[in-house]
């Protein structure tokens, strides 16, 4: 009997600038169009992984055996999610069937705020199973941290796409692009270029709106591009915007950042309105919010930007030496159309841990 073996990784939850909307046909979710996001440093998902060996009789059995626990209650209803995950890393980690896995994840976020916790959820899950199977490895096969990393973020992209960018320090890109040579679908590969010092120093105000289960998953979504009229449009514009993003985060041009950025939260949700059956996730309170942080920034030039996920809440993205006003301008005008005044700040960028 060998004995139990445990692996904790802390990983961050992250926002896209550029989007990703949409799977190509064939593969397994593999994106219609590139994609960057900036992790979220302080809003984690915090997952140990027990390997435990199975009782000899069920040994030689190919089905997967795991339990999953959230937040130390045990969560059977996670667990289709999760086997499927593990049949999908099984044909590059045949180890999944020899043994049985106790998972324990936590969010450091409160659960019902619709932040999506499943980047940071299968970051920190990939990260671990990477993990065991690096650990399994003869000496001369050793991955560098470079092909762990890719490694842990192909396996991220088939528990959920957008946490394939989540492993990283960096801006995570995923999905080929010729904005970067090294881009794939399989997997996300960090943005290493300098970001300029205009936009290397921002953060993350989630505003949240609408705590509630989103009426259309994000699963549905990309679906609904299968048959969407503009879909081959939208995928253009975001590979253009890709291109211009990574210039600008280079050039650090503020304004044409924000509209791009602005834009991108614009578009995700125009498709969602376009699509067949159409639908709408944003809430009279997101609209109240962006209208104000326009006014706002068109009286005092503040440098910020709103985006959004695939649902009511809104990011509003700011430039740290401008913290102590766009605090004051949150609590004085922004919390009153906050879902019972609640909002979550996160610095942007950090990487995950091992811990
Ligand atoms: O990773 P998924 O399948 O939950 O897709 C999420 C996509 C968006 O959050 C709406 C955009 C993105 O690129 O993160």
């Amino acid at each position: 009997m060998t004995e139990n073996k445990i692996v904790t990784y802390k990983c961050p939850s992250n926002i896209a600038l550029v989007k990703y909307w949409g799977k190509k046909t064939g593969g397994v979710q593999l994106p219609a169009n590139p994609s960057i996001s900036w992790s979220l440093s302080d809003l984690h998902a915090t997952t140990t992984v027990t390997r435990i060996e199975k009782v000899e009789s069920k040994a030689l059995e190919n089905q997967i055996s795991l339990e999953f626990y959230l937040g130390g209650e045990s969560k059977t209803s996670f667990e289709p999610k999760i086997k499927q995950f593990l049949e999908r890393i099984a044909p590059m980690m045949p180890q999944v069937y020899l043994y049985h896995w106790k998972i324990e994840s936590q969010n450091n976020f409160p659960h019902g705020t619709g932040i999506a916790s499943s980047a940071a959820g299968f970051g920190a899950l990939a990260l671990c199973f990477a993990d065991f199977q690096r650990d399994s490895l003869e000496q001369e096969q050793n991955w560098s941290d470079e092909e762990f990393l890719k490694i842990a973020s192909k396996y991220a992209r088939l528990g959920s796409g957008s946490a394939c960018r989540s492993v990283y320090g960096k801006p995570g890109i995923w999905g080929e692009t010729k904005a970067w040579i090294e881009s794939s679908d399989e997997f996300a590969v960090p943005f290493t270029a300098n970001v300029h010092p205009t936009l290397a120093n921002w953060a993350d105000a989630v505003l949240i709106v609408d705590d509630g289960e989103k009426s259309v998953s994000s699963t549905q979504g990309h679906d609904l591009l299968k048959n969407h009229p503009y879909a081959s449009s939208r995928y253009q514009q975001a590979e253009n915007n890709m291109v211009r993003l990574l210039e600008i985060m280079q050039m650090g041009n503020l304004s044409e950042f924000i509209s791009l950025v602005e834009s991108e939260a614009l578009q995700l949700h125009a498709m969602m309105m376009s699509s067949e059956p159409y639908y709408l996730l944003i809430r009279p309170n997101t609209v109240a919010i962006i209208e104000k942080i326009w006014n706002k920034r068109k009286e005092n030039q503040w440098p910020m930007a709103f985006t959004l996920d695939a649902g009511a809440n809104v990011h509003l993205l700011y430039d740290k030496s401008y913290s102590l006003q766009v605090m004051n301008f949150i609590e004085t005008e922004l919390l009153v159309h906050c879902k019972n005044n609640l909002y979550l700040c996160s610095d942007l960028g950090a990487a995950p841990q091992k811990l």
